[in-house]
């Protein structure tokens, strides 16, 4: 008999705080919505509420501490060995907050994503709420993206879009664009998990084709 669990699409997580992106993922998944399995949550801060949130479903969580290690590139080997250990087909990257080496991204190349809080090519780094605001944006929002070794810069998939209200400070903004972040995760990963997405020699590639990123529309999915 064939064994389902070995056709569910994998993903592996990396988060370093409260985890309300991974808990979507959780939720969709659990509602039958997102056709695909979490097989394992991963973390650079032994108390993320993520990895907590992971382990009250039964999903193995781990933490790797980067004082433990001599350097970054230490560390990452360690924590993306761990994390090859349970067979991803795609590693996400939501909310975690530690830049990756290099050669450990270009080793997994189209398999690596990160979820990032504004509109890219705009507002990298960090605090992007507030460059939003600073730059007097009337739009803002979030976006995934192919991680690659530039910083925030890697093709970019897909992305949700909310206004900027006059009066808003950086926590109104942060909460109207994360609340969009949420069924962009999701949604984005019915794609990879459908087989839709992939990344080719001249950038993102949906359905065979380059692609401009998708854009999610107001029934929450892409238009
Ligand atoms: C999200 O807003 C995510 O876009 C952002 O951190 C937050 C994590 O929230 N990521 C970055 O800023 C990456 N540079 P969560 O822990 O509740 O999912």
């Amino acid at each position: 008999m064939p064994n389902p669990e070995s056709r569910s699409y994998r993903i592996a997580v990396l988060a370093s705080g409260r985890g309300s992106n991974l808990q979507a993922l959780l939720d969709a998944i659990a509602d039958g919505s997102l056709p695909a399995r979490i097989v394992g949550v991963f973390s650079d801060k032994p108390a993320a509420v993520a990895l907590q949130r992971a382990r009250d479903v039964g999903i193995p969580a781990r933490a790797l501490s980067p004082k433990a290690f001599a350097s970054r590139v230490d560390f990452d080997a360690a924590l993306f060995a761990a994390v090859d250990e349970v067979r991803p087909d795609l590693i996400v990257c939501a909310g975690y907050m530690r830049l990756i080496d290099g050669a450990v991204v270009d080793a997994r190349r189209g398999r690596v994503i990160n979820i990032h809080p504004s509109l890219l090519p705009a507002f990298k780094g960090l605090h992007t709420h507030q460059q939003a605001l600073d730059a007097a944006a009337t739009e803002h929002g979030a976006s995934i993206h192919f991680v690659t070794p530039d910083l925030d810069g890697g093709p970019v998939i897909a992305q949700a879009r909310v206004p900027v209200h006059p009066g808003d400070d950086a926590d109104a903004l942060a909460a109207r664009v994360l609340e969009r972040e949420h069924p962009l995760l999701v949604e984005t990963l019915r794609w990879f998990a459908a087989g839709r997405i992939r990344l080719a020699e001249d950038g993102v590639h949906v359905d065979g084709r380059a692609s401009v990123p998708l854009q999610l529309a107001a029934n929450l999915r892409f238009a």
